[in-house]
């Protein structure tokens, strides 16, 4: 019997050596009589991408065939065959040519698990693995006798030149399904499917929700993605004929790698690799914050846009599956950690009511609690003016949520779930009361004794640690859990970590910066911050020390009282900015960055700039925060950067090419930020009455030539205002945004416009926002970037690439 299997183990593995001789690691095809099992790969041409068995998931022996980036160090399959059926065994399951010409895989008992599924016309097939990532199932002798493109029959990837259609004879729509969670690429549960007649393409939730629409195609561009824009690297259009319709994008730079797909998160994404770090980077995506996905946290889940994490569970709940939501699949929501006996209802405020919730006609707050009570499957309540119940799960609840239709809700707890001081209103709740101020008291007592003696111990303690860098101090960090309080008080959170408030026992207030995940050694880390350390100037946000402990790394900063721009700016507040304020804002902060890129012994690049990294003191003199923390979070930055909500609308294009970043990448998103310190509202929210094309960076370019620059003003300002500075802002915002960098000015040079000292000439709209419909006609563009679009402020503007720009210089103007 031993011997028998021996002998079988030979065989296999000499039939094994012999396929592998069969295919040779070169080959991009499979053709009649041969088969790819095992290791074995297919390379295409260049060497672009490759086929074969992979696995995401370590621990477990589920095996697809797929095809994946050869030239990306992670493995992002862009094309899945056996999506929701793994094979165990690799090595005896086998993709191969059957005998009516289709590819089929077969699995280890030699099952027929996959197929094209193609109906074909011809005598012998083979299937090539091409460079642009697509396997094509062809004729073996007439190559433009195709049966079947992957490219054309998707997972979750759309490759550029690939297409979504929906076919008019059949009126089905194809769909792009995300996977089920990271590791597993069977069909999730959001997918992206065009819609014929509102020529649009729709996300959906279980193929019928439809949670996010890309308003219709007006001819340009999808109207509810005003920032999409055609360049000499993007081109895309909308197709329409009488079989099908479709949208197909392209991606002119062969050396970029770049993709778009449905993700796990509902989210559809582009996504570049960076090689420089290693990462993928997000540039864009929608819809543009997680929790507008609908039941991305199940039931009895609640999303937060606050956290990295969108979702948590409710209290007295916890994940139906940790392993899903391990694997960010939160779509199995959460259940009760006890069973509800009896009634108590826990307090949320400031969330997003959950949806389906019933409307009762009731009297008063305790009457519709006792609605709910009186049903035993009713899970919450919610009282304003009128009482509305929920009955079963809870969806699409939204955590520190600040939006005006913000409420609270009563959710129905068991009593042990809830926290003693906030139980609400129940029989018990006098006795309760009177115990609960029994306990407060003696805690009063403890706690005064207790801060006593920590107070003595903590000046002991800080003296002790004033070790001096330079003019920076080197803080510990139990000093630092003390002086925040343990980190209680947060007064943001970015994407360097969280900022915590603290107060230094001279009643100085201070703002610590708790980073995260950073990786460098605490010597590189002492470097990096005495250099930042040494660097001040009035509108630099000041560093005051640093504490590097084992793995702990964290930055001391003045505590600013007014907070960062974006708060004053761009949300509902009841005190606006006036124009001057704003004009000095803008002025300030670019003497900030001009001082970090001229006048710095190293060259700084700050890498980051958005209304939420400028700090405003008490008299609202600006402060640039975050600089040089591009240099000490090293390769994680870029990751960091790019995945921050918020972020991308202010990166310039070379970060998305991956060309080297200069300090014009800064003047870049400074051009961006002025035009919302302008408009008093984010670049990319809808301009309603400029219609759908309203990028307002385009409307903007459009209005200064028109000479209508009032027009976009923040209307709060009531037409309070100096034209002639708004007329200079927006001039040099429209300078800072040029697709080449070479024709952006310097921050020196935006200093000296601001401050009045240089004229400023009329900038050419920006290629890349020159998209433009059929009433815009009579205006006259400059369409193709000749000397004469040059500023001509100042030599050290232009004195370079002329070259770069008439390559890249093309009309964006198409017929359909
Ligand atoms: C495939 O194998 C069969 C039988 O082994 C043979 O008759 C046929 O010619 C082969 N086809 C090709 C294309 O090699
Ligand atoms: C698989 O291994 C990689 C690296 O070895 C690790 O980062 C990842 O967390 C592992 N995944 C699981 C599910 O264990
Ligand atoms: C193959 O195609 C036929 C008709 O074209 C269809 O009925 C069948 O469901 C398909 N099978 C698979 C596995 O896709
Ligand atoms: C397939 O082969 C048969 C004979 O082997 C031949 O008659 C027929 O024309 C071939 N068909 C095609 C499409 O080549
Ligand atoms: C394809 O071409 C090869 C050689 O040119 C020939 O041997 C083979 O019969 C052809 N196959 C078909 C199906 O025409
Ligand atoms: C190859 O196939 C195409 C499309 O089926 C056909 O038009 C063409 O004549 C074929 N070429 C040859 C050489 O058979
Ligand atoms: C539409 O579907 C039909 C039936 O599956 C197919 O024959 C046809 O080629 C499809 N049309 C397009 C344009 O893909
Ligand atoms: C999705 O819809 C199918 C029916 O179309 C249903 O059976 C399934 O339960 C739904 N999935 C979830 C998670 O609700
Ligand atoms: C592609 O880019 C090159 C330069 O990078 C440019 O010359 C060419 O015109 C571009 N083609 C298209 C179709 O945009
Ligand atoms: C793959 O290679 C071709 C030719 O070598 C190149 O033009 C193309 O841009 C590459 N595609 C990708 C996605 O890298
Ligand atoms: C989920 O992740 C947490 C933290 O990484 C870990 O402690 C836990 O064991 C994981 N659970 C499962 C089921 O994988
Ligand atoms: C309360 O209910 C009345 C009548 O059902 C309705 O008109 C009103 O809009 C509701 N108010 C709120 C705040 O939902």
């Amino acid at each position: 019997m031993a011997l028998r299997n021996t002998t079988f183990h030979y065989l296999l593995l000499f039939l094994q050596l012999c396929l592998t001789i069969c295919i040779s690691s070169a080959l991009n095809s499979i053709s009649t009589n041969q088969t790819l099992s095992g290791e074995q790969q297919l390379t295409s041409e260049a060497g672009n991408f490759t086929l074969g068995f992979f696995t995401k998931s370590n621990s477990s022996s589920k095996f697809y065939i797929g095809i994946w980036y050869s030239r990306v160090s992670k493995l992002n399959p862009v094309w899945v065959a056996n999506r929701a059926i793994p094979v165990s065994d690799k090595s005896k399951s086998v993709l191969q040519i059957s005998q009516d010409g289709n590819l089929i895989l077969l699995n280890q008992d030699k099952s027929h698990i996959w197929s094209t599924n193609a109906t074909i016309s011809s005598n012998s097939t083979v299937a090539v693995l091409g460079d642009d990532g697509s396997l094509v199932l062809r004729d073996e002798n007439n190559s433009s006798k195709v049966f079947w493109r992957s490219i054309e029959d998707p997972a979750d990837t759309w490759l550029p030149g690939g297409k979504i259609v929906f076919n008019k004879t059949t009126g089905v729509s194809q769909k792009l399904i995300s996977w089920k969670n990271s590791e597993n690429p069977a069909p999730g549960l959001f997918s992206l499917e065009l819609d014929p007649v509102g020529r649009q393409y729709l996300l959906k939730w279980n193929g019928t929700e439809t949670y996010y629409k890309t308003g219709s195609w007006n001819g340009e561009i999808f109207s509810g993605v005003p920032e999409m824009r055609k360049s000499y690297i993007y081109d895309f259009n909308y197709v329409d004929d009488p079989q099908q319709s479709y949208f197909i994008y392209y991606v002119n730079d062969s050396s970029m790698i770049s993709r778009f797909i449905m993700d796990v998160s509902g989210q559809i994404k582009m996504l570049n690799w960076i090689d420089i770090s290693q990462e993928w980077i997000e540039f864009w995506f929608k819809p543009s914050t997680p929790c507008e996905v609908t039941r991305l946290c199940g039931a009895f889940g609640s999303c937060t846009e606050q956290a990295d994490q969108s979702c948590s569970c409710l209290r007295g709940f916890s994940p139906n599956s940790e392993e899903d939501w391990n694997l960010s699949d939160h779509s199995g929501g959460c259940k009760r950690n006890i069973q509800l006996q009896c009634n108590k209802f826990f307090q949320m405020s400031s969330v997003k009511l959950p949806v389906n919730g019933q409307s009762l006609q009731v009297g008063g707050e305790d009457e519709c609690e006792l609605a709910c009570l009186s049903n035993c499957s009713c899970t919450a309540y919610s009282y304003s003016t009128n009482c509305t119940v929920w009955y079963g799960e809870l969806i699409n609840l939204q955590d520190q949520y600040s939006e005006s239709d913000a409420g609270t809700l009563q959710l129905r707890l068991n009593a042990a779930e809830l926290p003693s001081s906030n139980s609400k209103k129940g029989t018990k709740g006098i006795i309760l009361g009177v115990v609960v101020g029994a306990v407060a008291a003696c805690l009063v007592c403890v706690t005064v004794l207790w801060i006593l003696i920590w107070r003595r111990k903590r000046s002991k303690l800080i003296t002790a640690s004033k070790l001096v860098e330079g003019t920076l101090t080197a803080f510990r960090y139990i000093e630092l859990q003390r002086i925040t309080k343990n980190f209680s008080e947060k007064l943001g959170v970015g994407g360097f970590g969280s900022v915590f408030k603290g107060v230094l026992p001279d009643s100085t207030a201070i703002a610590v910066k708790k980073l995260a995940g950073l990786s460098q050694g605490e010597k590189q880390f002492r470097t990096e911050v005495s250099t930042i350390g040494t660097i001040q100037h009035v509108n630099l946000a000041r560093l005051r020390g640093f504490c590097s402990e084992d793995s702990e790394r964290l930055l001391v900063y003045d505590y600013m009282p007014n907070g960062s721009l974006d708060a004053h700016l761009l949300h509902n507040t009841s005190h606006v900015l006036s124009w001057s304020t704003r004009y000095q804002i803008a002025l300030g902060t670019a003497r900030g960055l001009a001082y970090l890129h001229e006048k710095c012994r190293d060259c700084i690049i700050h890498c980051d700039i958005k209304p939420e990294n400028i700090l405003l003191d008490d008299s609202f003199v600006p402060k640039v925060s975050d600089f040089g923390l591009a240099k000490l979070m090293g390769r994680d930055f870029s990751r960091v950067l790019t995945t921050m909500r918020g972020t991308r609308g202010y990166l310039a294009p070379e970060w998305i090419s991956g060309v080297p970043i200069t300090p014009k990448a800064d003047v870049y998103s400074y051009g961006m930020m002025l035009f919302e310190i302008i408009s008093g509202r984010r670049n990319t929210e809808q301009v309603e009455k400029e219609g759908p094309a309203a990028f307002f960076p385009r409307v903007a370019a459009r209005k200064l030539i028109e000479g209508e620059v009032l027009s976009l003003l923040d209307p709060r300002l009531g037409g309070e205002t100096n034209e002639e500075e708004v007329i200079r802002a927006c001039k040099v915002a429209c300078w800072c945004i040029q697709d080449d960098e070479a024709f952006r000015p310097t921050m020196g040079l935006v200093v000296q416009i601001l401050e009045g000292v240089q004229e400023v000439n009329m900038p050419a709209i920006p290629r890349s926002l020159e998209v433009f419909s059929e009433d815009d006609k009579n205006i006259v563009f400059f369409s193709d970037s000749s000397s004469s679009h040059t500023p001509q402020m100042n030599s050290a503007t232009s004195n370079s690439s002329q070259t770069k720009s008439t390559s890249s210089a093309r009309s964006l103007t198409r017929e359909e």
